[in-house]
């Protein structure tokens, strides 16, 4: 098993399931042209969070960590009329990037971008009244996965769903000698999961052209 496999199906799956998509193309592109980390999620994850998001219905999504957008579009494709993004960004190029992105895309309407470390745009959100949400989706730095994790809590309704990226990092969330701020991140947000009981969570692994890593999804409303 390796990489290489992981990337040939995740080709074919491409090729096989998923239609031609011009906006998505191109927002891809740009973001690798503008010299954007080619870390946005994969078409099949893209769908993924579209196929999550339509399931709970979702009016109002929050995106903590846009980057060109990619998976900012997927969230705004599943939304019904009047439905909104909002998705927060702290890196002003990749801002930029992700607004032609989103433009071209159609949703420039559909998605309100915010430019600032989440960290402080989240708690102005609350002060909006912005939310209640019914779908977020957390993939911004991954030191600050509980804090995003608590706004996410208090930003979302009963029944939302919270989407969490990068959870398993090679592996390397197993080991508890990591040292690695990003993996201890992620191993301080099982330890809020563990004991919340306002959600009931789970973590699967994944494998594909991104590597070895996983989501953890949350459903509010304990059970
Ligand atoms: N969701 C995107 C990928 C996001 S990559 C997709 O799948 O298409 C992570 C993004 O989070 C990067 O653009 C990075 O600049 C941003 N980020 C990192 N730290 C942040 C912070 N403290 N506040 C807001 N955004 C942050
Ligand atoms: C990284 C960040 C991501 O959100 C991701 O999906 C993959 C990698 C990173 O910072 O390396
Ligand atoms: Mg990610």
């Amino acid at each position: 098993m390796s990489q290489e496999l992981w990337t040939a199906v995740d080709k074919y799956l491409e090729k096989v399931l998923m239609l031609p998509d011009p906006a998505l193309d191109a927002a891809r592109e740009a973001s690798a042209a503008a010299g954007l980390p080619e870390i946005a999620v994969t078409p099949s994850q893209g769908k993924l969070l579209y196929l999550l998001a339509r399931m709970v219905r979702a009016r109002r999504i929050l995106e903590i960590g846009t980057l060109g957008g990619y998976s900012t579009i997927w969230l705004g494709r599943a939304l019904p009329p009047r439905g909104r993004v909002v998705t927060l960004e702290a890196d002003p190029r990749h801002f930029e990037v992700a607004r032609e992105n989103i433009k071209r895309a159609g949703l420039a309407k559909v998605v309100n971008q915010r430019l600032g470390i989440a960290l402080e745009t989240l708690p102005r959100l609350a002060e909006e009244g912005a939310g209640p949400f019914d779908f977020v989706f957390i993939d911004a730095d991954k030191e600050s996965s509980v804090e995003y994790f608590e706004w996410a809590l208090r930003l979302s309704r009963p029944g939302a769903a919270i989407l969490v990226d990068n959870v398993i990092r090679d592996g390397e969330v197993a080991d508890p000698q990591t040292t690695e701020e990003r993996v201890l991140g992620i191993r301080r947000l099982n330890e809020v999961l563990a004991q919340e009981p306002r959600v009931s969570a789970t973590t699967i692994q994944t494998v594909g052209s991104k590597g070895y890593d996983g989501f953890t999804l949350a459903l509010v409303g304990g059970g």
